[in-house]
């Protein structure tokens, strides 16, 4: 669909819905709903109509995940993003999950607490702490984010210590080479740049197993990774989703390819 058409589906009928809910139902819980998808709509036509519930994403009825520490800091996932990134990992049964972007280490926790069986390996890739500069042009403050905590704090001495390996280096610059073809699973929350969402994304595909995974990124709507989505959806038409009331995007992968995961 031409993304004028997208558009005008999702924003310009969305409203006129959202404004018969609203004179019928003035401050109804459905008016709100029908405005905040006009909001999200209007702001990020791209994903108009790949926007989905996290339940629809979900396949396992039963499932069950832990997660902590649930209380998100500045520059961390929400807690609902906490909570559908933990979920998609045990939904899919992950257990060797690659994390481009630490930060004080709170979802590399909780991913490594729903490994699947409780055991694998999340490898997370910060910039060293020393870092002043990087190879691809980005915001600043991507950079000052390696020195504002210590890296993996959030997981460093609790019982997930062991399951985690933190990985140093320039995410555009690092060797992916040794995990490629290895990883049930890649969240990319590193340099928020257009260049950086490009490069990551590239060295994502190629870090997916043959049999299937995931990559998840965070910030899909914000920053320079909405202009990298843009474009690249428009050249690719990938089944990629994002997930309603959250900044997260999801893909799955097998053999190699994109596959829809919603046609499982
Ligand atoms: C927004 S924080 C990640 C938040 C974390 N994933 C969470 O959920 O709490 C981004 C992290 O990526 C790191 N980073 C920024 N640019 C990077 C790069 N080029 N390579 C590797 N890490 C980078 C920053 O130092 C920072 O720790």
């Amino acid at each position: 669909m031409s993304s004028i058409q997208t558009l005008f589906r999702y924003t310009v009928s969305n409203f006129f819905v959202f404004a018969g809910n609203l004179l019928q139902y003035p401050f109804s819980r459905p008016a709100r709903h029908r405005l905040s998808q006009s909001y999200d709509a209007l702001i990020y036509p791209f994903s108009g109509d790949r926007s989905v519930e996290l339940s629809e994403i979900l396949q396992h009825d039963d499932l069950q995940i832990t997660v902590a520490p649930l209380k998100a800091r500045q520059h961390n996932t929400t807690e609902f993003e906490l909570i559908s990134v933990a979920g998609i990992i045990k939904d899919n049964k992950c257990n060797t999950v690659f994390e481009i972007g630490t930060f004080d280490g709170r979802t590399t926790r909780a991913i490594a607490m729903n490994l699947s069986g409780g055991e694998g390996k999340v490898y997370t890739l910060n910039l060293p702490p020393e870092s002043d500069t990087v190879s691809l042009q980005t915001g600043h403050i991507d950079v000052e984010l390696a020195t504002k905590v210590v890296s993996g704090e959030r997981f460093l001495n609790t019982p997930q210590e062991k399951l985690i390996q933190q990985v140093w280096g320039d995410s555009a610059k690092f060797d992916f080479t040794p995990y490629a073809g290895k990883m049930d699973a890649v969240f990319i929350d590193g340099a928020h740049s257009e260049e950086y969402a490009a490069s990551d994304t590239k060295n994502a595909l190629q870090l997916i197993k043959p049999e299937g995974g995931v990559i998840l990124w965070h910030d899909a709507h914000l920053f320079g990774v909405k202009h990298f989505f843009k474009k690249w959806l428009k050249q690719h038409n990938y089944p990629v989703y994002f997930i309603r009331r959250t900044t997260l995007a999801v893909m799955g992968m097998k053999n190699g390819q994109p596959y829809d995961i919603l046609k499982k």
